[in-house]
């Protein structure tokens, strides 16, 4: 096997149903031997990525439990050569890419996957990348046909499909007002703090980002979706104490209910994180501030860097004991109904569970008819729900009155 494998002609059938960009990092690895074990052999799929060592070392740690992948196809894709990029995105019907920060990398891998008409998933919880993405590409995939789904992992997918879920428990045709209170025990990897850290040193750039998208996107006559700015929520869940949790999240959550009719016509949502102590509930809040006021500062954002390299992460020990669930408590029309999607190591495991299941779902299930930048539950919804659930992630009601 050469090292950059032959790409063939672009054609209707792609040389590869997926290629997973990212292999030789953290959650890419964890990535790639999700779809080892899932893929089924019916799948043609291969790694991208820039150092080819590395990359050969990640198909032999696949190769070891699955022999036949010692044949798995190794791309050469770099971001910083434009072709090699181009040459993925035409080579392939699905693009998986874990490669962040994405602000930093991820343009040319959207641009070139939004020209070449072909799907799209990735991890980001880049609130500016996915509006300035939304700006500068998202009419040219709506033409190609291309989907460019974000935020495929922890961000978003139990926050946004959990909310399609507990509308669906909802009547139709009414407002409807949904909160969702996050709880999770995990870790972090060096990819996620120095995307994190990326956000919070250019607050500018993402309100910026924000304000420029919402000047060109287009929204449905006579219904509206909002993010509820309201520091308490409605509704109370346990003993705990709560927190807004100004997160990707709550954005992709109001798009699915702009793209979606069955949200009603006045959706609005409230997304907090719920803890059991006062105590965790102030350093939280103060923690976050200082990460902000940290990030800001240069000498102060290089030591912030340090404290986890690229490629680090928690080992599969500490992954095992993580666990994240999610409580949405939805009203509207005289109905109230509690719903809850939880699942194991949110981070990490969960994530790359999530992340290769959507990019399976966008190839292989019978979807509604979407392109453009479109969120996990406008593009694929009850079909990924499905998936999940099969691969152990819970989606059920807990209440209703
Ligand atoms: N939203 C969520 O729920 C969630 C969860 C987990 C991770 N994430 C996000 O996913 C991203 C990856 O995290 P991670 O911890 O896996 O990071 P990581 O271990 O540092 O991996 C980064 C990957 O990007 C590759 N890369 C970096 N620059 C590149 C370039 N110019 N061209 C080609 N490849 C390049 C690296 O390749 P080399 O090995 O060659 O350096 C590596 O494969 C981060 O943005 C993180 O925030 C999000």
């Amino acid at each position: 096997m050469s090292w950059f494998d032959r790409i063939g002609p672009m054609s209707a059938d792609r040389q590869y149903d997926i290629v997973l960009f990212g292999a030789t990092g953290f959650t890419g690895g964890l990535t790639a031997e999700y779809l080892a074990e899932h893929a089924g052999p019916d799948v043609r799929w291969a790694l991208a990525g820039r150092n080819r060592q590395k990359l050969e070392a990640v198909r032999d740690r696949l190769a070891a439990r699955r022999p036949e992948l010692t044949a798995l196809a190794l791309l050469h894709a770099d971001t910083g050569d434009a072709a090699s990029i181009e040459a993925v995105a035409a080579a392939a019907r699905v693009v998986i890419t874990t490669v962040g920060p994405y602000v930093k990398h991820g343009e040319p891998l959207v641009a070139a996957c939004a020209r070449a008409g072909t799907d799209y998933v990735d991890l980001t919880g880049e609130p500016t990348f996915v509006d300035e993405m939304y700006v500068r590409h998202h009419e040219q995939a709506r033409r190609s046909g291309a989907r460019i789904v974000h935020a495929c992992g922890f961000d978003s997918i139990p926050h946004d499909l959990g909310a399609y879920f507990t509308v669906q428990q909802l009547p139709e045709g009414v407002p409807l007002h949904v909160e969702g209170f996050v709880r999770a025990n995990g870790d972090f990897s060096g990819g996620t703090l120095h995307s994190a850290i990326g956000i919070f040193s250019d607050l500018p750039g993402l309100y910026r980002a924000e304000r420029d998208r919402r000047t060109v996107e287009e929204r449905p006559a006579g219904r509206r979706a909002r993010i509820s700015r309201s520091p308490l929520p409605r509704a109370r869940i346990g003993d705990g104490w709560t927190l807004p949790m100004p997160t990707v999240d709550p954005a992709i959550v109001t798009r699915s209910a702009l793209a979606l009719d069955r949200y009603g016509p006045d959706f609005t949502y409230g997304h907090y994180v719920a803890v059991r102590r006062l105590a965790t509930a102030a350093a939280m809040a103060t923690g976050a501030g200082a990460l902000i006021a940290a990030a800001a500062l240069p000498p102060t954002r290089a030591l912030l860097l340090k404290l986890r390299g690229a490629g680090d992460g928690p080992s599969a020990e500490r992954r095992a004991k993580h666990w994240f669930s999610v409580t949405f408590v939805g009203e509207g029309g005289g109905k109230r109904v509690v719903t809850e999607v939880a699942g194991g190591d949110p981070g990490y495991d969960e994530t790359a569970k999530m992340l290769a299941e959507s990019a399976l779902c966008l190839l292989q299930d019978d979807l509604p008819d979407t392109s453009g930048q479109v969120t996990t539950a406008a593009a694929m919804g009850d079909a990924l729900i499905t998936r999940l659930v099969k691969a152990g992630i819970t989606f059920r009601v807990v209440r209703t009155g």
